[in-house]
């Protein structure tokens, strides 16, 4: 939570507004460039779009510079501030001109009856409100703009199909390179007006964990460091150093991955084992591991999904310091058995 007020208040400045300025996602921004155009040509609302992906890629800036292209007004809401239909009602009715934008963030979050009441907004562009109750109530539907509605969701296993099927456009955000994180710390520290080495902008990159706000955030603290320091620009061991007390290693990964990793290889003898089992062994919240950790330890080739659970790679062995042989596996496999036998 704490985080996210501070990426708020330097946002204003730092959050970028057009499709040009946002680094990376280079697919995703060529179809949008093109669907905002069309949109745009037509006068038209945008369709609905539903953005998912892990915490921190850019879903918000996202529907924010999609706002700011088709040159419309966003409303900010988020899935767990609408409790009531009314509430939904409210936003649908009096915050919303011709054309704009809805943002509904976390709308996994979103209870069954509000999202129930969206779907003829989403479809008709009409919205039910039930006036009186018990048998003298009557039903009053009531036509709205034609809006966008983006919504944002870091976990895209919860939304029900109906929602789903209402979106026009469903685009996942993809982990940065670490190319691309430089260049948006880069850009930061340009807008700051501080001076960043171009390695010291890729390790920042590096060990971000693929995401532009952890990036982000790792350029503030190393600029913290810099500066008590009295360095003017930011080198590489400044960077290094700083980011060695930030916890974060050199592939990106920060405790809690390690953790994971870890608890897979001792624990499990580097697996297979179940998603549900390597959950409770972490203490982890079973989507969260699914939809957050993993998706990153995959793709950087530490963690496999195989039919029989999942299994650390060699990579992962090298990456925490043990050494990958069939025999250390079936050493640390006795071990936990002696372990489990009371031995
Ligand atoms: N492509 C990008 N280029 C430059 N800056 C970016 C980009 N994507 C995100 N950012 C910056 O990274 C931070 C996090 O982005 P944002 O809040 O949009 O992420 P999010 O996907 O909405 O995360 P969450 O799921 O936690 O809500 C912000 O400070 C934003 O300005
Ligand atoms: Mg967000």
């Amino acid at each position: 939570m704490h985080d996210r007020l501070i990426d708020v208040e330097l946002d204003g400045a730092l959050r970028p507004r057009t499709l040009a300025d946002y680094v990376g996602q280079k697919k995703l921004k060529e179809k949008l460039a093109v669907y905002l155009e069309a949109a745009r040509n037509r006068s038209e609302a945008l369709d609905h779009v539903l953005l998912y992906g892990p915490p921190g890629l850019g879903k918000t800036t996202l529907a924010h510079i999609i706002a700011y292209e088709l040159g419309v007004g966003i409303r900010i809401t988020s899935g767990p501030a609408i409790e009531k239909p009314g509430d939904l009602a409210a936003i649908l009715t009096n915050a919303l001109d011709e054309g704009d934008v809805l943002f509904i963030d976390e709308i996994h979050r979103l209870g069954r009856v509000a999202e129930e009441h969206l779907y003829p907004a989403m479809e008709d562009f009409k919205i039910d409100i039930i006036l009186g109750q018990g048998p003298a109530a009557r039903t009053l539907r009531l036509d709205l703009p034609r809006f966008t509605l983006i919504g944002a969701t870091t976990r895209p296993g919860l939304i029900t199909g109906p929602m789903r099927s209402r979106f026009g456009i469903i685009e996942h955000l993809e982990y940065y390179t670490e190319a691309e994180l430089a260049q948006g710390v880069n850009r930061d520290a340009q807008l700051l007006g501080f001076g960043l080495a171009e390695e010291a902008a890729l390790e920042i990159g590096r060990r971000a964990r693929g995401t532009m706000r952890i990036a982000k955030r790792l350029l503030r603290r190393v600029r913290d460091y810099a500066e008590v320091a009295g360095e003017e620009i930011i080198s590489l061991a400044r960077a290094q150093a700083a980011l060695n007390e930030l916890g974060t290693d050199e592939m990106g990964l920060d405790a809690r991955d390690r953790a994971i990793l870890e608890s897979l290889i001792k624990k499990f003898a580097g697996g297979p084992v179940g998603l549900e089992t390597l959950a409770t062994a972490v203490s982890e919240d079973k989507a969260t591991l699914e939809e957050i950790y993993e998706p990153f330890l995959i793709q950087k080739g530490f963690i496999k999904r195989t039919p029989r659970g999942r299994v650390a790679t060699e990579r992962a062995y090298q990456h925490l310091g043990y050494s990958y042989t069939p025999q250390a596996q079936a050493e640390l496999f006795s071990e936990l058995e002696d372990t489990l036998n009371g031995s």
